[in-house]
């Protein structure tokens, strides 16, 4: 498979809603497999399909690989463990919510604090084409959200609260007008999601 390209803020297919996938096939292994290439080689914790442009409700994730630092940089913990979830859903979300600074790949450059439910159940095919159902909380249910958030077309910096959202709009504008001039910044290690 080609290598994929990680589509940045602006372009309009973050805007799109994805379908469902129909059938857990070898090609959907492929996507799987490249998209966490890519995620990986942009020290990311995960990515969801339409971030590279394809439509299909698929993202990985993998919550283990870095850790971050104090002043904000990331350092491998050398161990991979790739998530892949199929059509998750949300079935239940707890009550009590957490707040914590979020950035995303496809935002490159911009974070900011985000309140989602600490805890959820997360219903979702394997590879395997298994279906699956868990709870889970922390780092990988904030992840997981963030990326449903982006196979419905809404970005972490659309639920930042409004002053905040202000405090980034000119990074946003900036941001829009390179990705339409096709010049828009790789994402490095600010991004996460
Ligand atoms: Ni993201």
């Amino acid at each position: 498979m080609a290598k994929l390209r990680i589509r940045t803020y602006g372009d309009p297919v973050l805007r799109q809603k994805s379908a469902p996938v129909r059938t857990v096939d070898a090609e959907l292994r492929r996507l799987a497999r490249a998209m966490g290439e890519a995620m990986y080689e942009h020290r990311g914790v995960g990515l969801a399909a339409p971030q590279v442009g394809i439509h299909k409700r698929l993202i990985v994730v993998d919550v283990e690989w870095v850790k971050k630092e104090g002043d904000g940089e990331k350092s491998e913990t050398g161990k991979r463990n790739l998530r892949v979830y199929v059509n998750p859903e949300v079935t239940w979300e707890s009550a009590e919510d957490d707040s914590m600074s979020e950035g995303c790949l496809s935002v490159p450059g911009v974070e900011g604090e985000v309140y989602r439910p600490r805890k959820i159940r997360l219903k979702h095919l394997s590879l395997a084409g298994l279906s699956h159902e868990e709870e889970m909380d922390g780092m990988l249910a904030r992840c997981i959200q963030h990326e449903i958030d982006h196979l419905d077309g809404v970005l972490f910096v659309d639920r930042m609260p409004f002053l905040k959202r202000a405090r980034i709009a000119g990074a946003l504008n900036r941001l829009k007008k390179d990705t339409l001039a096709g010049a828009a910044p790789a994402a490095k290690s600010a991004a996460a999601l």
